[in-house]
């Protein structure tokens, strides 16, 4: 891999978590420098967030910087003194049912953080920022497949709300000032790192140990499940193709049901699923599922990995020992 420095210098905020871990890879070995900011929350084992960023620490262009997003002052510091030329912002409280227990916090971090990163981004003359949004605006959704025309007008969740706010955060950045502000709506994204509380690296954790799976509902909804190469494939396509205020889907185009899911990974494990029924919960939707066509068409967006083969390879990394407890 080059050492030398032939691209952009690009914050990443949540650099520590799972997909950001994976984007600053990603970034540093086609030759980028990567800010990376993080403030390890605890909203799952911080230690694995460490462990997560272990071969990005050991890149001469990678420098970290321990902070919360939501500090003005150092936005200002970072983006400044590092010169930094784009903003993948991944950085938020993630997840759909613990938003509902603490709102305020996820509009705290999602929305007032992102109001900083993007005005900080102004201030410095940064005018390109990726950011995430998430396939939960789409709500109750009730055309399949979801595309990026329908109306979003109906989150059932706080943290549906967070990310729809988010667009409209950035639409006033690309109308007022003219900056590139590309929306990346993610559909279900698992792999290596996964959030340990989400269900894939849930339920293969439970698996493995011979404890039962909880199913809320009757196993028949669905998710688009998109394997973390193709969304690093997404960001960067976005960061290098995107244009003035756009936002596209990143999924996998395919779905699979969450009792099918739960078969995948007991077969990968060589296990017999024991199942333990759960009434649905709110928030949660009956199915999630990406038209692409326009990430396909603008960005070259060309997602390779169905689940079958994905859950193998989650399954694979998950026996060389790293599928730890949240
Ligand atoms: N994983 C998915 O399936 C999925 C789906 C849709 C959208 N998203 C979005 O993608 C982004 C990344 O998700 P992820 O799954 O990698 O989550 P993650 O929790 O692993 O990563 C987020 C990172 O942000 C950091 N962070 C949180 N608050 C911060 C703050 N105030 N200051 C600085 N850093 C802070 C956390 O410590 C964490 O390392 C999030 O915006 C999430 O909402 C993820």
């Amino acid at each position: 891999m080059s050492r030398e420095q032939t691209g952009a210098t690009v914050l990443v905020t949540g650099a520590a978590g799972f997909i950001g871990s994976h984007v600053a890879e990603r970034l540093l070995a086609r030759g980028d420098a990567v800010i990376g900011l993080d403030n390890f929350d605890t909203f799952y084992d911080p230690a694995l967030k460490r462990a997560n960023l272990r071969a990005a620490l050991g890149h001469p262009r990678f420098h970290l910087v321990e902070g919360d997003l939501r500090e003005r002052a150092l936005l200002d510091r970072l983006l400044t003194d590092h010169g930094v030329t784009a903003v993948v912002h991944l950085a938020a409280r993630a997840g759909v049912r613990p938003s509902l227990v603490d709102p305020e916090l996820y509009a705290d971090v999602n929305v007032r953080g992102s109001a900083v990163v993007f005005e900080a981004a102004r201030a410095a003359g940064v005018t390109r920022v990726i950011y995430a949004s998430s396939s939960s605006v789409y709500g109750g959704n009730e055309k399949l497949p979801f595309a990026e025309d329908d109306p979003v007008d109906h989150p059932v969740s706080p943290y549906a709300a967070t990310k729809k706010a988010n667009e409209l955060q950035a639409h006033v950045y690309a109308r007022l000032f003219g900056m590139t502000m590309i929306g990346l709506r993610f559909f279900t994204v698992y792999g290596p790192r996964q959030r340990p509380e989400m269900a894939i690296a849930a339920f293969t954790r439970r698996l493995a140990e011979g404890r039962p799976v909880p199913m809320y509902g009757d196993g028949g909804s669905r998710r688009d499940y998109t394997y973390i190469d193709d969304i690093v494939d997404g960001v960067l396509a976005a960061l290098d193709r995107g244009r003035g205020y756009r936002i596209y889907n990143l999924g996998e185009s395919a779905t699979t049901t969450l009792a099918r899911l739960i078969e995948l990974i007991a077969a990968e494990l060589g296990v017999t699923p024991e199942i333990e029924r759960h009434p649905e919960q709110p928030g949660d939707v009956p199915a999630t599922w990406a038209d692409i066509s326009r990430a396909r068409e603008e960005l070259g967006y060309d997602p390779q990995v169905p689940v079958e083969e994905g859950i193998r390879r989650y399954v694979a990394w998950f026996r060389g020992g790293r599928g730890a407890a949240p």
